[in-house]
């Protein structure tokens, strides 16, 4: 495989040229760009000597180029694109699809796979805005690798270290096995669901659709059909997935109802509602009218039924819960006739609804649970995602749990 190492200018740049050892051994060709900032942190030579080609630099822009577009032949050379690190700065050029330098503009110009490997403090990873950049690319198909939980620079220990070269390189050589889920249609539960009141109030909760989204773009990564139905959330729609939109829980149903007969696994990561008012007002209730009396029904139980609309997909449940994690994931298991319950602590702050990140313990009938640590809530639908194509390859699923 060729492969195009993009480095940008954080403390991990120092493990880039385990990168490009680890790569070369196992008989990969290497091109190197660097950033200007990357220069600061490792230099231009070790990469050269270790990739054995000459570092791509700002001197493509010099006139003693002999007129090569060489941003152009770089990506047209490489089959795989992977910027490792990348820095907030530099996933931010790459989301706005800025061309400031060799790096970014050979992103746009490159049709390939693109991977990122961020590498920054947990307080940068998390801002608003770098997770922003991170959704829009995610939306458009690259593929993240980590950041994960350990010891930064800084000397703390959190979010936000580079996943391990070992690692980035396993990334790197499983986009070109192509996906482990083709051929496989996935559909998808996302988000929650709002239950009207009237016109302008409803009953929801605090599901942002974060984790049943990464879901869907690691599916669609993995060459799965990937059927995504979204309660109302704001998240874009990723890449090579089919979004159907719904409001309610009994909307969701239907729509789920309807999709199921053609997939073979179905993930119910949407936090539905249970309860939904019996009726609707179709005005506005006023404040004059004094509180007013609500009546609750139950809404269908849509991972219980489809044991019965489409009994041969395999079904994967969530448990959000607040305590009695094991017992009430269990009971699930039972209640609802679902082959796997992923579990999560949603009263942690740090994980479940509106996190970046999740910690799941999944349950299923008959097996020990198996825990996911903490970590990029697009990484935990990495590793759902194997243990799901075990169960339906039938065989014993051996995940590895230890992260990353
Ligand atoms: C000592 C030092 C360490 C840095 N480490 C990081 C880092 O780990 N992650 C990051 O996103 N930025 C880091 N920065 C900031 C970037 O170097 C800076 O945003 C730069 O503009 C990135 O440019 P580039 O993305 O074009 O390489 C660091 C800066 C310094 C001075």
């Amino acid at each position: 495989m060729k492969v195009l190492l993009g480095v940008s200018g954080g403390i991990a740049a120092f493990k880039a040229p385990e990168i490009v050892r680890s790569l070369r051994r196992k008989g990969h060709a290497v091109r190197c760009s660097m950033t200007r900032s990357a220069g600061a942190f490792v230099t231009p030579l070790t990469l050269e000597v270790l990739s054995q080609y000459p570092v791509y630099r700002e001197e493509y822009l010099q006139p003693d180029n002999n007129g090569d577009e060489l941003h152009i032949s770089a990506a047209r050379w490489a089959d795989v694109f992977c910027v490792a690190p990348a820095t907030c700065n530099t996933l931010a050029r790459l989301a706005l699809g800025l061309a400031d330098d060799f790096l970014a503009t050979t992103a746009l110009a490159f049709t390939g796979d693109l991977l990122v490997a961020p590498a920054m403090t947990s307080e940068m990873w998390e801002k608003e805005a770098v997770q922003a950049h991170v959704t829009t690319l995610l939306a458009r198909g690259v593929t993240l690798i980590g950041p994960v939980v350990g010891p930064l620079a800084t000397g703390e220990t959190a979010m936000g270290r580079m996943a391990d070269p070992d690692e980035i390189v396993t990334a790197i050589e499983a986009t070109a096995k192509g996906g482990d889920l083709e051929g496989r249609t996935v559909l998808i539960t996302a988000g929650p669901t709002h239950e009207p009141l009237d016109p302008v109030r409803f009953l929801s909760n605090r599901s942002s659709g974060k984790m049943g989204f990464s879901l869907a773009v690691e599916a669609a990564s993995r060459g799965a059909r990937t059927l995504l139905v979204s309660g109302p959330v704001s998240l874009p729609t990723p890449r090579g997935v089919e979004r159907f939109d719904v409001t309610t829980a009994a909307e969701m149903a239907d729509v789920v109802d309807r999709l199921a007969q053609e997939a073979e696994v179905v993930i119910m990561a949407a936090a539905v509602a249970d309860f939904t008012p019996r009726s609707t007002s179709e005005t506005k209730l006023k404040k004059g009218a004094g509180p007013p009396r609500m009546s609750l029904v139950a809404t269908p139980d849509i991972l219980t039924r489809l044991q019965e609309i489409a009994p041969n997909t395999l079904r994967v449940g969530f448990a959000a819960e607040t305590g009695n994690l094991e017992s009430e994931a269990r009971r699930k298991l039972v209640d609802k006739r679902a082959h796997l319950i992923v579990a999560n602590d949603v009263s942690r702050s740090d994980i479940g609804f509106g996190s970046e990140n999740n910690e799941v313990t999944v349950f299923r009938a008959g097996k020990p649970p198996l825990t996911i640590p903490l970590q990029a809530k697009r990484l935990v639908a990495a590793r759902l995602l194997d243990l799901i194509r075990q169960e339906l390859d039938g065989g014993e699923p051996g995940m590895d749990t230890a992260g990353g």
